[in-house]
């Protein structure tokens, strides 16, 4: 069985009010048994986040990390900096740091490593863009991502790595993948880590994002091969976000 994951990416958004709100909904919160929850908030939030989630299940997540440890990287931060915070989980890849500060396979593979040189669990983002999906790319396209990393790492690192598909024109579109688009694009992923470890392929998380809302995520996390989800606009309400985090159970 694979725990259910239901991680909230603020992106440059929120405030320390909202960190407040998250902390007191979340400490009084019924949730299924066995979710794990986590709050990827802006940088700065980290250390009252941290406060404000001492007593209730959610972790922390970072939106990026340096590859390197410290050094001259003006505006940067590094993995070291984040596990002082207490940060659990690090993105990697998000299609907006893919898009927007172009960073390449290469510069997302430098990412996942350093996460995973100080024990940050990487959350791994992949997906295509609208033009690459009514090319009848995605499954290329998709794979391509998730392969350019994972043929790299040894088997002990693979097993620590979680994998979020987002279609890129699901994301922040309120056009959200169908339940069946999902399913078959992660059955691929399970799939095609089948092919280095069946076993660790049955046992790897998978996350589905874009555009996931309360009205939503059971159909979606009720598909065989989607453990969770990646939540943008709708972990920015309380309300909204522990309704797909009780749609988990
Ligand atoms: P969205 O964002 O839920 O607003 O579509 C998801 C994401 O970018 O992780």
């Amino acid at each position: 069985m694979r725990t259910p994951l239901i991680a909230g990416n603020w992106k440059m958004n929120g405030s320390a009010d909202l960190v407040g709100a998250f902390g007191r909904a979340f400490a009084e919160a019924e949730l299924p048994d066995g979710l794990e929850v986590a709050i990827f908030p802006p940088f700065p939030y980290l250390e009252s986040a941290r406060r404000a989630f001492a007593g209730t299940p959610i972790d922390l997540g970072a939106q990026t990390l340096n590859p390197l440890h410290s050094g001259a990287h003006t505006g940067e931060v590094s993995g070291r900096m984040l596990c002082e915070f207490g940060v659990r989980y690090a993105l990697v890849g998000h299609s907006e740091r893919r898009q927007l500060y172009r960073e390449s396979d290469e510069q997302v593979y430098d990412r996942l490593l350093a996460a995973l040189s100080v024990d940050l669990v990487p959350v791994l983002c992949v997906g295509e863009t609208l033009e690459e999906r009514d090319a009848g790319r995605t499954m290329e396209v998709v794979l391509r991502q998730v392969g350019f990393v994972m043929s790299r790492l040894e088997p002990e690192q693979r097993s620590r790595v979680v994998i979020a598909y987002e279609p890129v024109w699901a994301i922040g579109t309120g056009r959200t993948a169908t339940p069946e688009q999902a399913q078959e694009v992660m059955a691929a992923i399970r799939d095609y880590q089948a092919s280095f470890d069946a076993e660790l392929a049955s046992a790897m998380r998978l996350l589905y994002g874009g555009s996931m809302n309360a009205g939503n995520a059971a159909e979606l996390l009720s598909q065989p091969d989607i453990d969770g989800g990646l939540v943008g606009g709708a972990s920015l309400k309380v309300d909204d976000f522990l309704a797909i985090c009780q749609s988990a159970g």
